[in-house]
């Protein structure tokens, strides 16, 4: 096993993981949430979020996946508490039902761009999204997503995940900041920038309750946290790397790429006077192809915009695949190939019904990211800081030089702050997603 690749270069590293990070999460799901939940004030307590949970949790999935140099089951069994294990498990489980869907809403995207160069989405723009979201075509598209993932994982870390996430991530930054000048000179964008960028004290003390599991869960979705990916991933890197600084950089690119998102989104929403939040899961959908429905160059725009979300979508979606690849071959001696073709398989069927009615990808989505990865990183956290404490503190001073301080901080986070966060949002959230199904379901 120890003779497991290892990534070609660091900036590979940092590339892929941020490739992971960085996805539909970042421009279709932050700016949907953010929208639903009263904008600056969600953006708020999600920022404080990333910076006071993420990034602590993400240093623990690195410490781990080095550590042990194993997959985020077979992980704890190799740092002698296999016990643990279960964190992992819940993790895994998660990724597994929020992939199924994220090839679905992948599906809607390659639909999309499809549409936008072929001449656009029709006159209605949501009769367009519904008719995109459900149905056979949806099912159709949700396969061709699936297969293109596990082709590319077919072929191998370094010939397929290094070569995509080197151009792709500097791609979809480039093109979210031409996106974001124009959408600056739109008519729309005082107001837009004001809902989103000028937080109200008394919303956010006020939706605490509710905003608290919706931004916690974006947190850990959108660093691909709490599903054993960064594990996974900092298991192919050497002592030499520092483990912080990779961190570092993978934070501040997802968040200024989700912030960014959020200055292309709005200004056009406001700018055809659509309230945001208004249409769930397809707001960004609707309101955008909209939008470039009625903008000079629009149908180009729009091609180039779910271009980039579709490669974003195929970074991420690779991540999660990579997870259950080297798992399925450390554990059992099979190859790459037959493993991704039949992880594809059943992660098409798993994700059908998310396909037919979106009440179900709600269903999905919500108890994925607001529970399971919400537990996942509770467990993670206090593994960490209350259990494996001193050999973690070691491996993060590995490959810097270090004064302790950090550690020292990292720690108190780890065992006091993160738990009791993670906590009271846990028991919200599975407040929260009982009444959901009560509603929707029943
Ligand atoms: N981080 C990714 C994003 O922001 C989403 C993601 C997290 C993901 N976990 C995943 C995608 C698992 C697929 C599978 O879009």
């Amino acid at each position: 096993m120890d003779e497991r690749a290892t990534w070609a270069t660091r900036i590979g590293f940092i590339l892929a993981a941020a490739g992971s990070a960085v996805g539909l999460g970042n421009i279709w799901r932050f700016p949907f949430l953010t929208g639903e939940s009263g904008g600056a004030a969600f953006l708020v307590v999600y920022l404080l979020l990333v910076v006071g949970v993420g990034v602590p949790v993400l240093l623990v999935e690195f410490v781990i996946g080095r550590r042990s140099n194993r997959n985020p089951i077979g992980a704890f069994e190799r740092l002698g508490h296999p016990g643990w294990k279960a964190a992992g498990a819940v993790g895994a489980i998660a990724a597994f039902i929020i992939f199924s869907y994220y090839s679905v809403v992948g599906g809607w995207v390659i639909q999309y761009v499809v549409a936008s160069f072929t001449g656009g989405y029709g006159a209605d723009a949501e009769a367009f999204f519904l008719s995109t979201a459900s149905g056979t075509n949806a099912i159709a598209y949700h396969g061709l997503f699936m297969t293109t993932v596990a082709g590319i994982v077919a072929l191998g870390i370094r010939n397929g995940l290094e070569k995509a996430a080197t151009v792709m991530v500097p791609t979809v930054v480039v093109l979210l900041v031409g996106l974001a000048g124009y959408g600056a000179t739109l008519d729309g964008a005082g107001a837009a920038y004001s809902y989103y960028l000028a937080p109200d004290l008394s919303t956010i003390v006020g939706d605490a309750v509710s905003i608290l599991p919706a931004a916690a869960g974006q947190a850990f979705y959108t660093l691909s946290l709490g599903m054993g990916i960064m594990i996974t991933y900092a298991s192919y890197i050497g002592e030499d790397r520092n483990l912080l600084q990779d961190a570092g950089v993978i934070v501040v690119l997802d968040t200024a790429i989700a912030l960014l998102a959020g200055l292309v989104v709005f200004p056009f929403l406001f700018t055809q006077g659509i309230e945001p939040g208004e249409g769930g899961a397809g707001s960004i959908f609707i309101s955008l192809a909209g939008a470039f429905q009625q903008l000079p160059g629009g149908e180009i725009l729009g091609g180039v915009f779910f271009l980039m979300l579709l490669v974003a979508a195929l970074t991420s979606a690779f991540s999660i695949f990579e997870v259950v690849v080297s798992y399925v071959t450390d554990t059992f001696d099979v190859d790459r190939v037959p493993t991704a073709i039949g992880m594809a398989a059943v992660l098409f069927v798993v994700g059908i019904p998310t396909a037919i009615d979106l009440s179900y990808l709600d269903a999905y989505d919500l108890f994925a990211n607001n529970i399971l990865l919400i537990l996942s990183g509770l467990l993670l956290s206090i593994f960490i800081g209350w259990v494996y404490a001193g050999e973690a503190i070691e491996e993060l001073g590995k490959g810097r030089t270090s004064d302790g301080r950090i550690e020292a901080v990292w720690l108190t986070t780890l065992r006091y702050v993160v738990p009791v966060v993670l906590a009271i949002t846990l028991a919200l959230s599975v407040r929260d997603y009982i009444g959901f199904l009560q509603e929707s379901f029943l």
